[in-house]
């Protein structure tokens, strides 16, 4: 019995240990995260039942030790070194020519380039392939024991891989914790009521340094090696044969080594520089080792660094300044966002004088107030943002910014929807900072449809004042339009044409045309439905609104609030004036003898004398319901030329199939 427990257990233990290498050290895990629970799970039930065969190095005992008292002390017996900086590439041919004045003869020595990763050093020693004790840097000859929280570091191996292992074997490397595991952490200890890390560097450096390892055991901590310190045997020749030897042994080592002579590490800090924002760790520049080890213990160290390695920093991507003021925007559709000046400040490359708050909640998060010292972040193309603020720092005058009431261009009244987070201008139409995006909505093919009018036209139109609300546009004429850059005669001609013809047009592409916020196309048609006109509409109650199918109080409060800024009024009130018309449905009456409610049409293919758009108005108008796509409930699939999967769709399903004429034979009955 307890021979074959034995067995099932020694199984486990490879098999899980096989697996903790594939995904933490090849990065290529050879089964899904629940079969590996259960593998977990099987071997804990097993050492639970049988506690006599539970081997310490299992990976099932990497928490539980109990909490320490404080860390005892660890003797480097080989120094943990820093690293020299550069920080462009004349210091960095400066580092190299001192490096080639100490090789007589070699001028150009094999190199190779890795992220510097930004985290906080560690030693970790095997002996006999186990892992015995791992320590910080400390000072360099001293560090901390912090063997007990490493080993619940799941990325980093309690026992190596392989069969000729050295005795002993320190492996120096960086404990990081990913972007990605520091958010959700993050958002963890924040739900908790408990304090948040301002980056992934004191997340890693304060959780490895947690007093109880049944903590530590939850932070999200990962680990890559970049090179030994102590070692019985040797693993190569060169640094980069020795990290080829670490990774064989089973331990993670730093991604992304690439091997080159001294003319090639421009172009890899570039790179690197290139891909900084999209690895999933942070680093802070690029390591440059001199390949050959031969080399590395010729050129040995000055103070506390070695004379074979450099690290070429990257520009910092967090930095301090002072706020100066936060002013209010309102951008193109409404958002009310609260926008830091600062005094400018070089971060991440270039000098910053603006940063985005997001919204008010964030101003609260934060507490960022006018003169406060703040810490800027900007993270390659990301736009600056405020990480934390010094409130110890803080002026005793200083006072927080009031949530605003009204819209600061147009004074609208500003408001907030449920759940939303950011506030907005109620001014629709009319405020200026939403202009562009309300025309080109405006004229856009589900609204008004007015072909030949885009976004450069507009953009034109409304630098020159001629156009601030839509109704301006049914005033253009082709005597002003065609002195415009590249327009014309003819196209103003054209343009004045488009903007004439879509006067004709239908309740629901007007409503949906006006850009109230969530009324969409269909909400637009089934409000056009139900009130047949726009007066009823604009005279409805909340609650007669939130009788309509799909107008909840959040829409129905969105209409409520367009009808009732007086100047929307007034803008409908133009167009109307100014000839825009639609056909008035009486609401219960259809309009033709074919009643098509309750029906369900599909439309697909190319139509020949209409286009989609208007065959789906016209059907609806006679009561179907238009759907993009086939399904048993289908009445009936009109295809034209062109038909593909849905008309295949149709007649597997048995649906009814029509043509084009057979489609306007039933419209024009
Ligand atoms: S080599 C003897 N390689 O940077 C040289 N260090 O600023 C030892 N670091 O203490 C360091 N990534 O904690 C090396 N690829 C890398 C590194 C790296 C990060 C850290 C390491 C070191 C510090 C020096």
């Amino acid at each position: 019995m307890t021979e074959s427990v034995v067995r099932r257990i020694r199984e486990l233990i490879a098999e899980i240990r096989q697996h903790d290498y594939h995904y933490h050290a090849l990065d290529a895990p050879t089964i899904g995260d629940t079969q590996y629970d259960q593998l977990v799970a099987e071997l804990k039930r097993l050492e639970t039942e049988f506690p006599d065969c539970l081997d310490p190095n299992s990976p099932t005992q990497r928490v539980g030790a109990k909490p320490d008292s404080g860390f005892s002390e660890v003797s480097h017996r080989i120094p943990m070194l820093s690293l020299d900086n550069v920080f462009d590439l004349d210091e960095f041919q400066q580092f190299v020519e001192r490096m080639t004045d100490r090789l007589d003869g070699i001028s150009s020595p094999e190199l190779t380039a890795e992220p510097k990763l930004d985290g906080l050093a560690l030693s970790i020693r095997y002996e006999q392939g186990e892992l015995i004790l791992a320590a910080t840097r400390g000072d360099g000859s001293t560090g901390e024991n912090v063997t007990q929280n490493v080993r619940t570091i799941r990325s980093i191996p309690l026992t190596l891989n392989g069969e000729h292992l050295p005795e002993i074997l320190e492996v120096r490397g960086e404990v990081i914790m990913k972007k990605e595991d520091f958010d959700s952490m993050n958002r963890r200890l924040q739900a908790a009521g408990e304090k948040t890390f301002v980056n992934p560097r004191n997340a890693a450096a304060g959780s490895l340094r947690q007093l109880d390892p049944a903590i530590v055991a939850t932070r999200p901590l990962s680990f890559y090696a970049y090179g030994v310190g102590e070692v019985s045997a040797s693993l190569g020749d060169r640094h980069s044969d020795v990290m080829d030897t670490l990774k064989s042994l089973g331990i993670p080592v730093n991604p992304g080594l690439v091997k080159g002579d001294v003319s090639s590490m421009e172009a890899a800090y570039q790179e690197l520089l290139a891909k900084r924002d999209s690895l999933p760790y942070e680093i802070d520049g690029m390591v440059v080792k001199v390949d050959p080890l031969a080399l590395q213990n010729a050129l040995g160290f000055v103070a506390r660094a070695p004379r074979f390695a450099t690290a070429w920093k990257f520009p910092a991507q967090e930095a301090a300044t002072d706020l100066i003021a936060i002013d209010v925007q309102v951008g193109r559709t409404g958002a009310i966002t609260p926008v830091a000046r600062l005094e400018p400040v070089f971060v991440g490359g270039v000098t910053v004088s603006n940063a985005t708050l997001h919204n008010f909640d964030e101003v609260s998060r934060l507490d960022v107030r006018p003169g406060d010292r703040v810490m800027v972040r900007r993270a390659g193309d990301v736009i600056p943002q405020i990480v934390r603020v010094m409130t110890d720092q803080r002026p005793t005058n200083s006072q927080a910014v009031p949530l605003p009431t009204e819209c600061p261009i147009c004074s609208s009244p500003v408001e907030r929807a449920a759940g939303e987070a950011v506030i907005r201008c109620s001014g629709g139409l009319i405020c200026q900072a939403q202009r562009l995006e309300h025309l080109k909505h405006f004229v856009s093919r589900k609204a008004m449809d007015i072909d030949g009018v885009g976004e450069r036209l507009l953009e034109i139109l409304i630098e020159k004042q001629w156009v601030k609300t839509p109704a301006d546009l049914y005033r253009l004429s082709i005597e002003s339009l065609k002195d415009l850059d590249r327009m014309g005669e003819k196209s103003a001609a054209n343009v004045v044409q488009a903007i004439a013809a879509s006067k004709a047009t239908t309740l629901a592409r007007f409503l949906y045309a006006l850009g109230i916020r969530d009324v969409g196309e269909a909400t637009a048609r089934t409000l056009a439905q139900t009130f047949g006109d726009l007066q009823p509409l604009m005279l409805a109650s909340l609650e007669d609104l939130m009788a309509v199918d799909d107008v909840g109080p959040i829409v129905a409060s969105h209409i409520r609030a367009f009808f009732e800024v007086q100047q929307n009024r007034e803008v409908i009130e133009e167009l109307r004036n100014l000839g825009v018309y639609w056909p008035i449905h009486p609401v219960e009456a259809p309009t033709t003898g074919v009643d098509l409610s309750g029906q369900t049409w599909v439309l697909t293919g190319t139509l020949e004398s209409m286009t989609r758009d208007e065959a789906s108005d016209r059907l609806r108008a006679l009561g179907a319901k238009v759907s993009g796509s086939v399904s048993a409930k289908t009445t009936v699939l009109v295809a034209g030329p062109g038909a593909g999967s849905k008309l295949s769709k149709a007649q597997d399903l048995g649906v009814r199939v029509m043509d084009e004429a057979a489609l306007m034979e039933l419209l024009e009955s």
